[in-house]
């Protein structure tokens, strides 16, 4: 008997006020024509004023449990994954924790855009070596504070939003026809720190400070990384690009979600997208898209899904799952 982790609801939440790249022309020079054509977004969400990042993860989360069909005495484990948590501390999770009135443990994990997959892996982890049963994985975020508006080449490239999934121990035989995740690999590199990071932090200069990107430079990296990793969950499930049945990528730009489908052959009609509308929610955008694919029905059960992000630091990685 082999124990896997099995996704077994989904939920997401996104801020009413939408900014479309029209309303971004009026801040900065840019046009919606330069913003579709470069990345495929078209408008974002952004929180209220009073809305913090606890708060859009409390509503995906209530989403998600209502959908698994569990209450908050099942939980015995939260994890959020965020770079823009409510407070330097306490983790944020521990704020979801006492508003859903769920007992366990709660941390945050930080891997920037990559961090929903770490924290699916994390709770991955805890279930198989049975310290936990059924655990929340959230990723919320608020770019939107950590954003330079004046700067053009970043501001028109995120948004706000909230995706969580509700994972439980199942079990399997230990061969890929089991139900849940059959496969996670991460990576980092320190040494890419300088072309995505914040230029601020509590003890660096005591200071939230801005987000700041060599966009080319990223955008090279994320093709080459993004591929990789997704050829090693392939290769350790042994399953074929063709197995795949939905690609469900980090929402950072359309461009980097064509070239990623391209290179494995994977039709564009079997990855899903949510850029256009949300732009890039960071740590949520994974669980935002899974929602919208799962609720929409094109998720089914049995079928392969194929998990993906690459963020700042940098970070990488993904999972395969059968849903
Ligand atoms: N509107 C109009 N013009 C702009 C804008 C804008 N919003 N932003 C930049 N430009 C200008 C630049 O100033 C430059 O002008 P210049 O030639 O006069 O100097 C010109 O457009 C080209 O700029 P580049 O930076 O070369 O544009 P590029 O084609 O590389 O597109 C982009 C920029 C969209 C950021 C791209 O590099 C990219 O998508 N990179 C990936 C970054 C990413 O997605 N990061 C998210 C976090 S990491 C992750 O999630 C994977």
């Amino acid at each position: 008997m082999t124990i896997r982790s099995r996704i077994i609801g989904c939920g997401s939440y996104l801020p009413a006020n939408v900014v479309t790249n029209d309303d971004l022309s009026k801040r900065v020079d840019t046009s919606d024509e330069w913003i579709v054509a470069r990345t495929g977004i078209r408008q974002r969400h952004i929180a209220a004023e009073d809305e913090t990042t606890s708060d859009l993860a409390c509503a995906a989360a209530n989403k998600a449990m209502e959908h698994a069909g569990v209450t908050a005495d099942d939980i015995d484990l939260i994890i959020v994954a965020t770079a823009t948590p409510d407070n330097t501390f306490p983790a944020t999770a521990t704020k979801v924790q006492n508003r859903l009135g769920i007992k366990g443990f709660a941390f945050d994990v930080q891997a920037v855009c990559s961090g929903f997959i770490y924290a699916l892996t994390t709770a991955d982890m805890y279930i198989r070596n049975g310290q936990a049963k059924t655990a929340l994985v959230i990723g919320a975020e608020t770019f939107s504070r950590i954003l330079d508006w004046e700067d053009r080449r970043t501001c028109v490239l995120f948004g706000d939003g909230a995706g969580a999934v509700v994972v439980q121990a199942t079990e399997g035989n230990g061969s890929t026809d089991d139900y849940g995740i059959l496969a996670s690999r991460l990576h980092s590199d320190g040494s890419k720190y300088e072309l995505l990071y914040v230029d601020g932090g509590p003890s660096a200069t005591q200071t939230v400070g801005h987000l700041r990107m060599e966009g080319q430079e990223v955008f090279r990296h994320a093709v080459t990384n993004l591929a990789s990793v997704i050829r090693e969950v392939l290769g350790d499930t042994g399953l074929d690009p063709d197995d795949i049945d939905w690609l469900v990528p980090h929402q950072a730009n359309q461009r980097i979600l064509d070239s990623t489908a391209r290179k494995f052959g994977i039709s564009k009609d079997k990855v899903v997208v949510t850029v256009d509308r949300h732009a890039n929610t960071s740590a949520a955008s994974i669980p935002l898209a899974l929602a919208e694919a799962v609720h929409d029905g094109r998720v089914q059960r049995g079928d392969i899904v194929v998990l993906e992000a690459m963020g700042g630091g940098f970070t990488w990685g993904a999972s395969l799952v059968r849903w």
